[in-house]
């Protein structure tokens, strides 16, 4: 049966203000009324998987065994990072635990943070794509672009395979070109947006990391095998686990492995990278205005305005973003959104 491995580690800080270190993106309810993790979760409904795995920091177990149990779904498996040291090595944990009994499950490997409106095609998707994985591929899903964004990995299609025309070779995996070639991508019609969700057998992702990062694969085994279990949390060994370099499953397996092939997925997928990202899925008002809580507006146009206490009110503004939380309020333009991570770059080194 399948095996759910949800990747809860991340910071989100192009959400900020709202999305902060203790309580990052895939734990707030930013569409809907479950929270992002929640979602993520409850999107398996219908599907024969194993209960998920969930691996996040450990600064989170609290939120993330509470929100799982809100939603009747509290996971026994709950993998603790003492620090992020990205998706590579959070997937090799996830797969290192998972074999440990002598099996060799297919994966599942799903962020905590993306929204998919479409459940039954991405169940579809899942289908296409288990055969393949059984077989040893890895399989990714591909999200038919719509402009030239650098927040993404883009996966050259290469011939179909077998007959099923929603699934090809990867012909070539790139992750986060800069916006020329990302441009040249998509004018060539060949390419799609990795969705950053994957399906492989947890064995063949170990034998491809240890094909390309060793290093990797040996800190994430010795922090696994000196790893204490405590009810449904694994507590991995910090020394072993700050040892481990930083790296990207899509830099550090993806675009090096010959044995990829991606599904096409269209099922309204969105990552919610940004605060424009969120109000191109929010509902609007006859003025392209996305809002969320108690806002005043007049002659304002293609706004998301987000505030979770006190009023808001915009005069003769267009296309800006305004959240207010507690404690910040951020203004910015809809354009400039993906600079928001600098703020939190700012504060950081502020500290
Ligand atoms: N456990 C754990 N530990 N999870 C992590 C860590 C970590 O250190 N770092 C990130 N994650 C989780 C995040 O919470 C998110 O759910 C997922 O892994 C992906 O990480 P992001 O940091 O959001 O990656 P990205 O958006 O920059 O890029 C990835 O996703 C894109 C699509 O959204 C890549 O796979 C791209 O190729 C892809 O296009
Ligand atoms: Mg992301």
């Amino acid at each position: 049966m399948l095996l759910p491995v949800i990747m809860a580690g991340g910071t989100g800080s192009r959400l900020w203000p709202m999305s902060r270190e203790l309580y990052p993106k895939q734990f707030l309810r930013l569409h809907g009324r479950l929270s992002m993790l929640q979602e993520t979760v409850e999107r398996l409904n219908g599907l024969e998987v194993r209960e998920p795995v969930v691996i996040c920091n450990e600064e989170h177990r609290f939120l993330v065994a509470e929100q799982l149990r809100q939603i009747d779904k509290l996971s026994q498996n709950i993998i603790l990072e003492p620090v992020g040291r990205n998706t590579a090595p959070a997937i090799a944990l996830a797969a290192l635990n998972a074999i440990s009994d002598g099996n060799d499950p297919l994966m599942l490997v799903l962020a905590a943070d993306h929204i998919i409106n479409d459940t039954k095609a991405f169940h579809q998707a899942i289908a296409f794509a288990t055969p393949y994985a059984e077989k040893d591929s890895l399989v990714t899903f591909g999200i038919v672009p719509t402009g030239p964004e650098t927040g993404y990995g883009y996966i050259q299609r290469g011939d179909i395979v077998g007959n099923i025309s929603e699934l090809f070779k990867v012909k070539r995996f790139v992750e986060k070109p800069d916006e020329e070639t990302a441009g040249k991508y998509i004018e060539s019609g060949e390419y799609y947006w990795n969705s950053g969700m994957f399906m492989f057998r947890a064995k063949k992702y170990l034998e491809e990391l240890k094909k390309y990062r060793p290093d990797i694969l040996e800190a994430c085994e010795l922090a696994i095998a000196n790893s204490t279990r405590n009810d449904a949390f694994t507590n991995l060994d910090k020394d072993c686990f700050m040892a481990c370099p930083d790296e990207s499953v899509d830099y550090a397996v993806m675009e090096k492995t010959d044995e990829a092939v991606v599904v096409s997925l269209n099922a309204g997928w969105s990552d919610v990278g940004s605060w424009s990202a969120l109000w191109d899925v929010s509902e609007k008002d006859t003025a392209n205005n996305a809002i969320t809580g108690d806002a005043f507006i007049h002659n304002t146009e293609n706004c998301y305005i987000n505030t979770d206490e006190k009023l808001v009110a915009a005069i003769g503004v267009e296309n800006l973003v305004i959240v207010s939380t507690k404690d910040a309020v951020l203004v910015v333009d809809k354009n400039k959104v993906q600079d928001v991570k600098r703020i939190v770059e700012f504060l950081k080194a502020e500290q």
